[in-house]
């Protein structure tokens, strides 16, 4: 069954909900039995080899969102907004749209208040919208843990209030201390989605990257590797480069024949 806005919010105290990034159609067809496809910007690091998400344009997102919407038959599709993408509220429906025409069932965008008026710009517009608070890659200069202080807290379970208001459907909180994702899961009407932000999130979000062990230049203690695919592919590549050498592959299974007759008749006309 084709996951619905309405289905993911509705999980919220019932069941937990899964999320995993996907940015191609290979990968979004293994991944298809989640509740959410996230087709993140983070595509700019495990994808195109970007040390951040900086340089993440809108093609690339809309992009990546057409080859996960080829491939979903179940998940509902959530595309990020790149950095620059929503700097006003013009250029955040415009490019939300884009989102969409490309497949996104709804969009993600980085911020707590000061978005706030821009959330509401975009769901106004009938466009779904995903919060992210706590670390947010677009603009963080270090990959710290939020909400660690009183004041850190204060603010940011008052933003996951306002960005709730303004209209997001759920929040992603990334890397916020357990006590104030909790307390943030309880305070707010919308699900909550974790990443590294404890067990009392409404669902949890992974890189799909992370998750299957693919990924070797961050590993974040909070991505659980349920995998060492980076791991079997070298060893599957050694294989293939020693048995091309010496001659094992391709085999005689892996080759197409002529037929002998054919053949035959070949042999005499060039010989
Ligand atoms: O871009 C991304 O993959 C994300 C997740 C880490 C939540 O935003």
């Amino acid at each position: 069954m084709h996951k619905t806005i309405k289905n993911i919010v509705e999980m919220k105290k019932k069941e937990k909900i899964t999320v995993l990034t996907g940015y191609d159609s290979t990968m979004v067809t293994l991944c298809d039995q989640v509740d959410v496809i996230l087709v993140g910007d983070s595509a700019g690091m495990v994808m195109l080899g970007y040390e951040n998400t900086s340089s993440v344009t809108m093609e690339d997102m809309i992009r990546f969102t057409t080859a996960a919407k080829n491939a979903k038959k179940n998940s509902l599709i959530v595309s990020d907004l790149p950095i620059n993408s929503y700097k006003n509220e013009k250029d955040a429906i415009t490019n939300s749209l884009r989102l969409i025409k490309a497949g996104a069932d709804a969009v993600k965008l980085e911020g707590g208040r000061e978005v706030a008026g821009i959330i509401k710009s975009i769901t106004e517009s009938k466009i779904p919208v995903m919060g992210h608070l706590g670390l947010l890659p677009q603009t963080a200069e270090k990959y710290t843990v939020q909400g660690k202080t009183k004041e850190d807290a204060i603010q940011l379970i008052e933003d996951a209030k306002i960005i709730t208001e303004s209209g997001v459907f759920s929040i992603v909180l990334e890397m916020v201390s357990s006590q104030v994702a909790k307390i943030i899961t309880q305070k707010v009407s919308v699900p909550t989605i974790g990443i590294g932000s404890g067990k009392d999130c409404d669902g949890q979000v992974l890189v799909v990257h992370d998750m299957l062990g693919l990924f070797e230049k961050l590993k974040p203690k909070f991505a659980k590797r349920y995998l060492s695919l980076s791991e079997e592919i070298r060893n599957a590549v050694k294989s293939y480069v020693e048995e091309v050498k010496e001659e094992k592959f391709p085999a005689i299974e892996n080759e197409f024949q002529m037929d002998e007759s054919e053949y035959n008749k070949l042999r005499k006309e060039i010989v």
